[in-house]
């Protein structure tokens, strides 16, 4: 078994490399595809058989198998994780967006506050805002170069009497963090004691590195009152447009609310071609994983190295999870549109901007690692070209796009 990486051909429609959306973010049909959240690896083989297996069935009748897909989370969670989930306690949802926008719709009324920990993943603003809802920032702090929770901040926030709930990112896209339990521990804590809800969205809760350990909000949940987790099988086994989400809600009365809104719209329908091809992944896709993460994890020691070695001035916060990582260009002192310039058209690379996670964030850009190691090398070296040109004093903005200058 190998992790053989897919091609983008313009046929193939994928998001990450389709041409307009190049186009219309990053200036550049041509930009090497870093961005989305999605993997270049075919899926783990046992995925695609039983796939295969239901094609070749040929009938497509109604099936309702979402306890077989609840059992089989279960039972990878217990092992991954030690975690003992309550299979009663799962709902299915379309997907985890889909699910935090219940969540925010349901235990909270227009105008409340939720509370977002930037920088974060930016589809959450949108969320929080289209629900008519208010964002309240606990901008993460970086101590010792680490980020962490600033939990004087958040308990100030928690005060304000108008925040209801709380999208916690764990593991955390874009910085990487992988929190700890003593933090879960002291988030639970100040969640019960202003009432205010937290929505876990754990969709990266596989993307584990050797060094850290994942500590789902559930394992610190005493009281199964203040918590609900969103999960998905759809990044650690590069599903994203095959998998549906899943609700995890321990309070009852939480659960049976969230139960008759999705039962009352249909929403947990689900497709059998997505559960049967979950339960492959969870009952069969492990050995594919720990050969994923081996393969990541070598990938990022080989950008710290270079980083520090041949492009010092580019700060990497070190991911202990998630398929990203987290790159501060401050050091090039660059202006906003110059920094953008320098990447997205001299060194012809779709990142993603920094500022699609809060404001403030316009130095940084977030590079998605699940790629061959030779197309991560590749980009690493035309970034440190065209950051070289910049900095011979060559102006990147004057420079037409492809035109190498001397160095
Ligand atoms: C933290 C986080 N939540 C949710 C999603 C999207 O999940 P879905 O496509 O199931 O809505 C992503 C995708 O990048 C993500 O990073």
């Amino acid at each position: 078994m190998s992790l053989l990486d897919i091609k983008h051909e313009v046929k193939n429609n994928f998001a990450k490399s389709n041409p307009n959306f190049l186009q219309s973010m990053f200036g550049n049909t041509e930009a090497t595809p870093l961005w989305i959240a999605d993997m270049d690896f075919k899926v783990a083989e046992p995925i695609t058989e039983e796939l295969n297996r239901i094609v070749e069935r040929g009938i497509y009748s109604y099936e309702f198998i979402e306890k077989d897909v609840f059992k089989a989370i279960k039972n990878w969670n217990f092992k991954r994780h030690q975690l003992d989930l309550n299979t009663d306690a799962f709902l299915q949802v379309p997907g985890v967006l889909t699910g935090i926008s219940l969540l925010i719709r349901e235990l909270s009324k227009e105008g409340e506050g939720v509370v977002v920990q930037t920088p974060v993943y930016h589809q959450f603003f949108k969320v929080i805002k289209s629900a008519k809802r208010e964002v309240i920032e606990n901008p993460l702090k970086i101590v010792d170069g680490v980020y962490s929770i600033d939990f004087k901040d958040l308990e100030l926030k928690f005060k304000q009497g108008n925040v209801k709930l709380m999208i916690l990112c764990n593991p955390h896209n874009p910085v990487g963090r992988v929190w700890s339990k003593e933090e879960m521990t002291k988030l639970t804590l100040l969640a019960n004691q202003y009432n205010v809800t937290i929505i876990s969205d754990e969709i990266h809760s596989d993307i584990i590195f050797s060094t850290s350990k994942f500590n789902s909000i559930v394992s610190v949940d005493t009281l199964h009152k203040h918590v609900a987790v969103i999960g998905s099988p759809a990044k650690t086994f590069g599903m994203h447009s095959i998998s549906n989400g899943y609700l995890y809600i321990s309070n009852e009365e939480m659960r049976t609310q969230l139960k008759g809104v999705i039962g009352g719209m249909y929403l947990d329908h689900g497709n059998a071609l997505s559960a049967y091809a979950t339960i492959a992944a969870y009952t069969k896709g492990e050995e594919w994983l720990n050969e994923l993460l081996g393969y990541l994890e070598k990938t990022n020691c080989w950008i710290e190295s270079f980083l520090s070695k041949e492009l010092p001035e580019v700060k990497l916060f070190k991911p202990e999870g998630t398929y990203q990582i987290w790159l501060d260009f401050s050091g090039l002192k660059l202006s906003d549109d110059a920094l953008n310039h320098l990447v997205f058209n001299r060194a012809n690379l779709a990142l993603t901007p920094g500022n699609w996670f809060g404001d403030n964030h316009s130095s940084f850009m977030r590079l998605n690692t699940a790629s061959p190691l030779s197309t991560i090398q590749e980009a690493f070296q035309e970034l440190k070209t065209a950051i070289n040109c910049n900095i011979e004093g060559q102006d990147v903005e004057a420079k037409p796009k492809n035109s190498c200058c001397s160095c």
